[in-house]
């Protein structure tokens, strides 16, 4: 009975989700890293972004998420998104029980502050990300010497979700945001949001070599894998299935979602707010 238990509860999906595409980056880096687990990935695309919400507006979304996914026999959430790790992670703690819940905050902060007390670190991230002081605390927390700046980047979210990358529009907004005086002594620079990844090369390009371009994606999903397998919760069972849904249909979801996992794609519309 305990071993019938164990084998569905190790073949049960990771829940994922976030307010549009930006999860994606932890979603496909989840799936390079551990190819036999299932995914199962909610994109809040009624009510992005997040970074312009109040907290309680971001608590409320993603615990109604939670419990959907909870609904879908998920193992564990992942919330993939700064913001929603920002100002949600309790909330959905509580709701979760004994689900475990990772965000994707934590193990960068801890990688972070364990390599760079001498650095001069900057964030970038979305409203709601940046007015929760979140990084720089806990950075700060685990290693005091780190100077820590951090900037608001409200633009470049949408500008993803709507995909302008890699084009004139998407360089002169990273330019004005990246030239910001409180960015200028920084050696490096964490992707504070999980659609930052999408624009990773075009933010290297910018500084040429002279910062340390950190994106969290393979960050957060070496933690979760290492932490699944000490659980021994990680899915032995090669065949694998990957559901997407979403608040709101976007194409420019779909074609993202096809873009990270091609041949895997089932995009649903589900109306949790009605
Ligand atoms: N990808 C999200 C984050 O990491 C949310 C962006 C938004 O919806 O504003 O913060």
């Amino acid at each position: 009975m305990l071993f019938l238990y164990l084998y569905l509860m190790k073949k049960s999906p990771i829940g994922i989700f976030d307010s549009g595409i930006g999860g994606l980056t932890i979603a496909h880096a989840l799936k390079k890293k551990l190819p036999n687990e299932n995914i199962i990935y909610f994109g809040d695309t009624e009510h992005l972004p997040y970074g312009e919400k109040s907290e309680n507006a971001i608590q409320n979304f993603s615990k109604k998420i939670t419990q959907f996914l909870l609904e879908k026999k998920c193992k564990t959430i992942i919330i993939a998104c700064n913001s929603a790790s920002s100002v949600a992670s309790e909330c959905v703690k509580e709701i979760a029980g004994n689900t475990p819940v990772f965000n994707v905050i934590h193990p960068v902060v801890d990688k972070v502050a364990g390599e760079c007390s001498e650095y001069n670190i900057g964030i970038i991230g979305t409203k709601a990300t940046i007015q929760s002081n979140i990084y720089k605390k806990e950075i700060k927390a685990l290693c005091s010497s780190a100077t820590v700046s951090s900037l608001a980047t409200p633009l470049l979210a949408p500008m993803i979700e709507e995909g302008f990358i890699n084009e004139d529009i998407s360089h002169t907004i990273i330019a004005n945001y990246l030239s910001n005086k409180q960015l200028v002594n920084i050696d490096h620079l964490i992707l504070g949001c999980t659609h930052y990844p999408l624009i990773h090369q075009e933010i290297k390009d910018y500084y040429k070599g002279t910062v340390n371009v950190i994106d969290s994606a393979n960050i957060v999903v070496e933690h979760i894998a290492k932490q699944l397998r000490n659980d021994d919760l990680l899915n032995d069972c090669k065949q694998t299935e990957h559901h997407f849904y979403v608040s709101n249909y976007t194409e420019s979801f779909e074609k993202s979602a096809q873009f990270f996992f091609k041949e895997d794609l089932k995009l649903k519309e589900v109306k949790l707010w009605n």
